[in-house]
């Protein structure tokens, strides 16, 4: 299975100051160098956290695919038709969420989706859409042209992360079954949200096989943060001590 690295809350921390520190393009480049076989980043409408300069560096640097996570907007559409990220997968958004917080509703915009995806997907770019793992989104996702899906592993996380574990077990058969329709519609299958060190050992073991690729941030943001804290630390002290210049 591949590693899709989402570097959002690296874009999130910067943006607590707008300053130049930590960089998602220097974030990219050491996860590139871990052996991500992708990058992605979502860039929302209220540019909250990454900011389109972000995007055209790390596309123009990072020699990894880029996939760009977005809203089916018109602004979305021009930036992705500029950029040319490898990969586009279209989410819902609300300004008021915190993460993006279901999958999109492919069957009620299916007539639109169709419309809106026959530009990018005119110049190459992969569709995919980040759905709940439902056989009616997954068939709507066909119809409206997607190239793949990338299902919601939220619920999946959640229950893990609160021991419901008979609930786990049918939310994994759920993931299961859905990865099957969508190959066999010829779909690829992708899968992310919530992902951790503790939870994600289990669903590989299940959904080896089926899911290509997994994508994940805030995890390893959070592990990036605290595993490089101490170093942080004691590097500051040094510099402290000599006053080293720069
Ligand atoms: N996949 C999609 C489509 C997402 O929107 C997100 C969150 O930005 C992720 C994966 C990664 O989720 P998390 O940050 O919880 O690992």
């Amino acid at each position: 299975m591949r590693l899709g690295v989402n570097i959002d809350h690296v874009a999130t921390l910067r943006q607590a100051r707008k300053t130049f520190e930590p960089s998602p393009l220097f974030a990219s480049l050491l996860a590139q160098q871990a052996g991500a076989h992708q990058i992605t980043l979502h860039l929302r409408e209220d540019r909250r956290h990454i900011q389109d300069e972000d995007l055209r560096l790390i596309k123009k640097l990072v020699k990894i695919p880029v996939n760009l996570e977005m809203a089916p907007t018109e602004e979305m559409k021009k930036i992705a038709l500029e950029v040319r990220p490898n990969r586009i997968t279209l989410v819902p958004e609300r300004r008021e969420e915190i993460t993006t917080e279901g999958g999109l509703n492919v069957v009620s915009l299916e007539g639109f989706l169709k419309e809106y995806l026959k530009d990018i997907k005119a110049v190459g770019i992969e569709v995919s859409l980040f759905v709940e793992p439902e056989e009616d989104q997954i068939v709507a996702s066909k119809h409206v042209g997607a190239d793949a899906v990338e299902l919601h592993t939220g619920r999946y996380a959640n229950l893990w992360n609160e021991h419901q574990r008979k609930e786990l077990k049918k939310e994994l058969e759920r993931l299961k079954k859905a990865s099957i329709i969508a190959k066999e519609l010829g779909l690829r299958v992708y899968a992310g949200h919530g992902l951790t060190y503790q939870n994600v050992g289990d669903l590989v073991r299940e959904l080896k096989g089926y899911v290509e690729e997994l994508n994940v941030g805030h995890s390893i943001v959070s592990n990036a943060v605290l595993f490089g804290f101490e170093r942080a630390v004691r590097e500051f002290i040094e510099r402290m001590k000599d006053g080293l210049k720069y």
